[in-house]
């Protein structure tokens, strides 16, 4: 293309071009996130990569070596759990969250252990100064010897700086501060963070090196959203948690080198992120057993079960319409919920404000926590608590108020044991192959009736 100098517009959060402004972006509907960019120097940067390199013919799948893939161990349980079982030689990695999540302090973390560990560590810092990296070293223990810090922005400088340490583990922090000379665009700016992690991309595959790019997730436009390059790289990590509580979840959302379903917990506290592998446990410390809202409830998440607090609170509305809260739960699907108690429960919510709560602030994934938030409504609402103390309600809802199965029952009510539970409340597709034991009492439901039947035994009001 001969073009030059041809602006486009460009959405800062979905990569969506557009030849005219707009208030509002055609790809994704987010607003002012459009901003101008110029489109030459790409084009020239494609031209040189075409025709580029040998031409090799295709090959029959079967002849394609196979190797396996070496991992590093990155010195932290969570974190390997969740890349797949450690890190992958040559692997490009995006971790995204939110400012002040706690990514730098993850990765400079694992960082230090991978540099006692293996080798030379290179930590490209592009936001803050040589000096606060140390500084946050200090403070987690993360003094290595084989661990390097450079502070620069320019993608070239940075791997040409890269080629000559040779580290065996490469972390940009943050990816939209990098810059390419080849274009003319400024840092942040959608063409240069996706030429800058094409370039680091090359780096990772040919050198076998791993890569960490970091990146901001932002609300304003001014700056790229990781989204403009999850399809480029291997694995897509996301770092969030709730910044009053101490909790921080680690999650994959794409994973060429493993399931995406697993998840790593930590906890911030003085000296960095601990890792909390009796997750369940944490989730519990404070739950009022007992209580009228209160239900503890199960999910299977990744390859581990979680025990977790459901809190309900409903209040009569004082204006107009009623307000439906929810807070880690889908707040459609907690309108579908309410739908289904009105319906099949006979509990009459219209003029009553509901608010959902999951402690600890987690935001479960899937739908095997229905039960448990229409049980800490009826609870609430009723004002009576779940008769036994100790149990675990764990369920989908469907429309017609059945109740449907959970995934891996077995491993949920083992975990509901350990952590000292006496019942668990399944639907009938999971109950009926269970097993009891002397220490935990199964119930099984086939619909929310008799399940709302079977927790607040005689106290239903009928
Ligand atoms: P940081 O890793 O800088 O977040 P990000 O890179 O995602 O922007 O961590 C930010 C917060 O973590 C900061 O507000 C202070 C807190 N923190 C601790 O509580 N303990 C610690 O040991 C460290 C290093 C940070
Ligand atoms: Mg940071």
């Amino acid at each position: 293309m001969k073009t030059k100098g041809r602006s486009v517009f460009v959405c800062s959060q979905c990569g969506f071009e557009s030849p005219k402004w707009m208030g509002q972006c055609g790809g994704c509907g987010s607003w002012n996130t459009m901003t101008e960019e110029t489109v030459t120097a790409l084009s020239a940067q494609a031209e040189r990569g075409r025709g580029q390199g040998e031409v090799r013919p295709p090959s029959p799948i079967g002849q394609v070596a196979s190797s396996e893939q070496k991992r590093l161990d990155t010195g932290i349980g969570e974190l390997n759990r969740v890349l797949g079982g450690g890190l992958v030689k040559g692997s490009l990695t995006l971790i995204s969250g939110e400012p002040g999540i706690g990514k730098s302090t993850l990765i400079l973390q694992a960082a230090a252990k991978l540099s006692h560990r293996y080798g030379k560590v290179l930590y490209v810092t592009g936001e803050e100064s040589e000096e606060q990296v140390k500084m946050r070293a200090e403070r987690i223990g993360g003094l290595s010897e084989r661990l390097f810090l450079l502070a620069e922005t320019q993608t070239e400088r940075i791997l040409r700086e890269a080629e000559s340490l040779e580290p065996v583990f490469v972390i940009i922090d943050s990816i939209q501060t990098l810059y390419t000379e080849q274009l003319s665009s400024a840092p942040g700016s959608v063409s240069q963070v996706r030429a800058c992690a094409g370039q680091m991309m090359r780096y990772a595959k040919t050198s076998g090196v791993p890569v960490f790019l970091v990146a901001h997730v932002t609300k304003s436009g001014e700056l790229a959203g990781p989204k403009i390059i999850e399809h480029l790289v291997d694995t897509v990590l996301h770092f969030s948690g709730e910044r009053q509580h101490d909790f921080r979840i680690l999650r994959s959302y794409k994973n060429r080198f493993g399931t995406t379903s697993e998840i790593g917990a930590f906890e911030m506290g003085q000296e960095g992120l601990r890792e909390l592998s009796n997750l369940s446990e944490s989730f519990l410390e404070e739950a009022s057993y007992g209580t009228e809202g209160a239900v503890i409830t199960a999910v299977y998440e990744g390859t581990r079960p979680l025990l977790m607090e459901i809190q309900a609170l409903v209040v009569h509305s004082g204006v107009g319409f009623a307000r439906r809260t929810a807070v880690g739960i889908d707040s459609s699907r907690l309108s579908m919920i309410i739908a289904i108690l009105e319906k099949k429960a006979g509990l009459s919510l219209l003029d009553k404000d509901v608010y959902i709560n999951v402690t600890g602030g987690m935001k479960p994934e899937g739908t095997s926590t229905d039960l448990a938030v229409a049980a800490a409504i009826y609870s609430a609402a009723r004002g009576i608590a779940v008769s036994q103390r100790k149990m675990i309600v764990a369920g989908e809802l469907g429309l017609t108020g059945e109740l449907r199965s959970v995934r891996q029952s077995q491993r949920i009510a083992r975990e509901a044991e350990r952590m000292g539970f006496s019942a668990i409340l399944l639907p009938a597709g999971n109950g009926e192959k269970l097993k009891e034991t002397p220490q935990l009492k199964v119930y099984c439901a086939k619909n929310l009736r008799q399940a709302l039947d079977i927790c607040f035994s005689g106290e239903t009001g009928r």
